[in-house]
């Protein structure tokens, strides 16, 4: 039987390629990149008439996009997958199951009005938590606190206590200022011992276990332990086979956001980009923060936006969240570019936000996936601890994500990243997590400590100028996909050619 033309989409053709004949007659050359765009999209034809009234003789896809988003006529295309028709999914066979632990989530519960009070609550909350794991800790030392110090004169004692200043004397040892609930004292760790070769990782407001002796105004310090987490943990799995999913910073908007690499990333999804084996067996997506890239987040970033508005942003993110098959669960998680407040611990997107069939979680939160416990957190504090210590870099963020579980503390240097002291501070790692997700540096970075996987899913952003002056090197478009009932962590790189 002949095919029947359809009429609506030949005039469109038609109608578009009136309008590319227009500008060829004008002497005006697009670029390949433009023809292609103008040629795939339906744009408005005052876009049309203001491309003929420019001035010179080529015209590139970056004039456009700022056409476009001077205009926000940006469309929000629908996105296209191709689905395996002989896809059939493990996964799709049972239920979800899963749960947000509350009390790790801010969302709905800030309760601060910035008081010098709520800094006093905030601390204290820090300090008896931190505090309480370390005195968990087997010790062969009696706990002293600092007000105790002077009675215990000569003989040895654990101190556990917060670094409020540090610095290096005239011998060459390193002075501590560190303080608890009763008071402050000095803590000094001379040259030749244990302690002062680790003083390199101590940073301020740390909370750590001191074990030395006081010898008159001084407290003598020979070794220092972090909270940490015990040795013997095995890595958790689960009875179920399925896997999971870790994304992070996508940032949808942005000029730099890898639509093709993305697109790949849900046809794979979808059965029809090959491995469809571990495809199938895929039942939980977390998308780690930096979902958009949002406006106004750092100065003239209009430039690199393609997209200028706020919902349509999350229109773009709503409508490529759809295409993900609806047997798997989406958890998704704000950063520092998404549009709730900036300052840490952030609430849950709103609904009018996010409108897709995502589960819409605070940053930080723990969620608990068939058992395995998941900490989530956008990664925002990595800019601080990384340059405050040496040996750590944004080329192995796992690193320093190791540095935050030995602490305890997601943020650990307050004052450095935004942080609102909540009287609760959600930001105390208090359960030994199997799984500790983030982002935020755009790299990928994996390793498994003491049975707890660290895991960073790195972007479907492309470098950005910004991180070509900082020397950074993003790994863009690697997804990491664990599968639970063997703890096997594996990687895709959906970047292509
Ligand atoms: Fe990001
Ligand atoms: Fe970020």
């Amino acid at each position: 039987m002949p095919q029947v033309p359809n009429e609506a989409k030949i005039a469109d053709v038609e109608f578009v390629l009136a309008d590319l004949k227009a500008i060829y007659e004008k002497n005006i050359r697009l670029t390949p990149e433009a023809f292609e765009f103008l040629e795939k999209n339906e744009i408005d034809q005052d876009v049309y008439e203001k491309i003929l009234a420019t001035e010179g003789l080529f015209f590139t896809k970056e004039m456009l996009d700022v056409l476009l988003s001077r205009q926000d006529k940006i469309p929000t295309r629908p996105v296209t997958v191709a689905r395996a028709l002989a896809f059939r999914p493990e996964a799709k066979e049972f239920s979800p199951s899963f749960k947000l632990i509350g009390r790790s989530d801010i969302t709905g519960k800030s309760n601060c009005t910035g008081k010098i009070e709520d800094f006093v609550a905030h601390f204290r909350n820090r300090f008896e938590r931190v505090s309480a794991i370390l005195r968990r800790r087997i010790s062969e030392h009696g706990i002293a606190t600092t007000k105790q110090l002077k009675s215990t004169q000569g003989s040895k004692v654990r101190l556990i206590a917060m670094v409020t200043d540090k610095r290096a004397t005239k011998k060459g040892n390193v002075l501590l200022t560190v303080e608890d609930c009763e008071g402050s004292a000095k803590v000094v760790l001379p040259r030749e011992t244990e302690a002062y070769k680790l003083s390199g990782k101590i940073l301020n407001d740390d909370i750590i276990a001191f074990d030395g002796k006081n010898a008159d105004e001084l407290f003598i310090c020979d070794t220092v332990t972090w909270p940490e987490i015990p040795f013997a943990r095995e890595q958790k799995k689960t009875e179920r086979d399925f896997a999971i999913v870790y994304l992070s910073d996508l940032h949808f908007g942005s000029r730099k956001f890898l639509e093709k690499p993305f697109q790949r990333f849900l046809n794979w999804l979808n059965g029809s980009e090959g491995n469809e084996e571990l495809a199938g067996k895929v039942k939980y997506i977390i998308v780690c923060g930096d979902l958009v890239d949002g406006i106004g987040i750092y100065p003239e970033q209009e430039k690199d936006l393609i997209v200028k508005d706020i919902y349509k942003q999350y229109e773009m993110f709503d409508l490529a969240m759809e295409k993900i098959p609806d047997y798997i669960t989406v958890i998704a998680a704000p950063g520092n570019h998404d549009a709730v407040r900036r300052a840490e611990p952030q609430p849950a997107l709103g609904e009018d936000l996010v409108k897709s069939n995502v589960v819409r979680v605070g940053n930080p939160s723990n969620v608990e996936i068939e058992g395995l416990k998941h900490l989530l957190y956008h990664g925002t504090s990595l800019d601080s601890v990384i340059p405050a210590m040496g040996g750590l870099s944004y080329e192995k963020p796992e690193e320093a994500m190791l540095e935050l579980l030995r602490r305890r503390h997601l943020s650990p240097i307050y004052g450095d990243s935004l942080i609102v002291p909540e009287e609760r501070d959600y930001l105390v790692i208090e359960e030994e997590p199997d799984i500790i997700h983030m982002g935020h540096v755009h790299k990928n970075g994996y390793m498994l400590y003491r049975g707890t996987l660290l895991l960073n899913s790195g972007t479907f952003q492309d470098r950005t100028d910004f991180q070509v002056r900082m020397g950074h090197h993003p790994t863009p478009a690697i997804v990491p996909i664990l599968e639970a009932k063997t703890g096997k962590l594996s990687h895709i790189n959906f970047m292509g050619e």
